[in-house]
């Protein structure tokens, strides 16, 4: 297949390039470089530079026409969409409706959109199945619930002349070798793996008995592989967390213990907006419909986040990193 990712010079996005090309599609990546980087996306994927907001840049490359996009392109801070509500609005909701605009105008018969287990808000059933109501009270989880809705109703248009089909991935809290440890605005392990290589306390918001669900982005990237060409995934929202819950208080603890340092300082400060308090997925869809389930335990992936993270860092700092420092 000849597959679009946008978003795709992203963490998410470029493992989700190399997944697909490795799966033998032809793939072409545009992202407007506001959190990615062009230089780690696979030299065998056609990059672009373009914003999903401006159809004008994205236009060029829909002309070539494609059989399905894999729209990951987004803004993932919770901080950020309330300190930027509109900005955040424009990213995830506006982007989404003028990348389904250019899917319907170029005729692209498969959408599958990045979508998030922030929509549930506070759901009152954990483990949380796709058919609880959802209601996001962070600001990001309005916008991204908003997109899913109109990418669902697009995809259920009886008008649009040919068949469109589209499904919503509400992914967990994706972790893995590439997620940045030096953004404080995305993802928790990375932040606390940050934390320790620069020889900072880890700092919990509230009390830490917060849960989350984590799930290994080589799991999610086969995720989102399955789903690209399972017909049962048509029409479909479909949760992709790893089906268990870690209180924020035991993910301090394991990302200490992983770097070695099981004393390692941890202090907590006051709770912030739009905190969920208890997240696990129900997979029982995922196993379903795209015969899918992680692969990869959270101790194993951990590890080699990890490892991961401690290369990188000691590439970038390299005489720090060798004294112990800051490590
Ligand atoms: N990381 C997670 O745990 C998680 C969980 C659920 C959903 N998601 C969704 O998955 C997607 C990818 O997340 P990620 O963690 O890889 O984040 P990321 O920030 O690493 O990747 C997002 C990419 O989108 C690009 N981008 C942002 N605005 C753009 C625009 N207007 N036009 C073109 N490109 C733009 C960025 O430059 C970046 O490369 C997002 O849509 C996010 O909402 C992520």
């Amino acid at each position: 297949m000849k597959v679009l990712v946008t978003g795709g010079a992203g963490f998410i996005g470029i493992h989700l390039t190399k997944r697909l090309l490795a799966d033998g599609h032809e793939v072409f990546v545009v992202d407007n470089e506001s959190n990615g980087d062009p230089a780690l996306v696979p030299v065998a994927a056609k990059y672009s530079r373009g914003d999903v907001t401006k159809p004008e840049e994205v236009e060029p490359v829909f002309a070539q026409g494609f059989d399905a996009v894999c729209h990951i392109a987004g803004q993932v801070s919770i901080i950020k969409a309330f300190s930027d509500p509109v900005a955040d609005l424009r990213t995830n909701t506006e982007g989404t409706v003028q990348m389904l605009k250019l899917c319907v105008k170029h005729k692209v018969p498969r959408f599958l959109y990045a979508s998030s287990m922030t929509l549930y808000g506070n759901a009152a059933k954990v483990p949380t199945l796709e058919t609880e109501p959802c209601v996001p009270d962070a600001y990001y989880g309005i916008t991204k619930l908003a997109g899913e809705r109109y990418v669902q109703s697009t995809g259920e248009r009886p008008d649009l002349g040919f068949d469109f089909s589209v499904t919503s991935l509400r992914m967990f809290s994706v972790y893995g070798p590439g997620q940045s440890y030096n953004n404080p605005y995305q993802g928790v392990l990375g932040i606390f793996s940050g934390n320790v290589l620069r020889g900072e306390p880890i700092t919990i918001f509230g009390d830490g008995e917060q849960t989350r669900d984590f799930v290994f982005v080589e799991d999610i990237v086969d995720g989102w592989s399955r789903a690209l060409t399972a017909k049962a995934a048509k029409g479909e929202v479909i949760n992709l967390g790893g089906g268990r819950a870690t209180s924020i208080n035991q993910l301090a603890k394991a990302v200490a213990n992983a770097f070695g340092k099981p004393d390692y300082e941890i202090r907590h400060a006051p709770g912030r907006a739009g905190e969920q308090r208890a997240v696990q997925a129900d997979i029982g869809k995922a196993k379903k419909l795209l015969a899918w389930e992680p692969k990869t335990t959270f101790e194993q992936g951990l590890q080699r986040t990890v490892a991961w993270a401690r290369e990188e860092f000691a590439k970038s700092a390299p005489s720090a990193a060798s004294t112990g420092r800051r490590a």
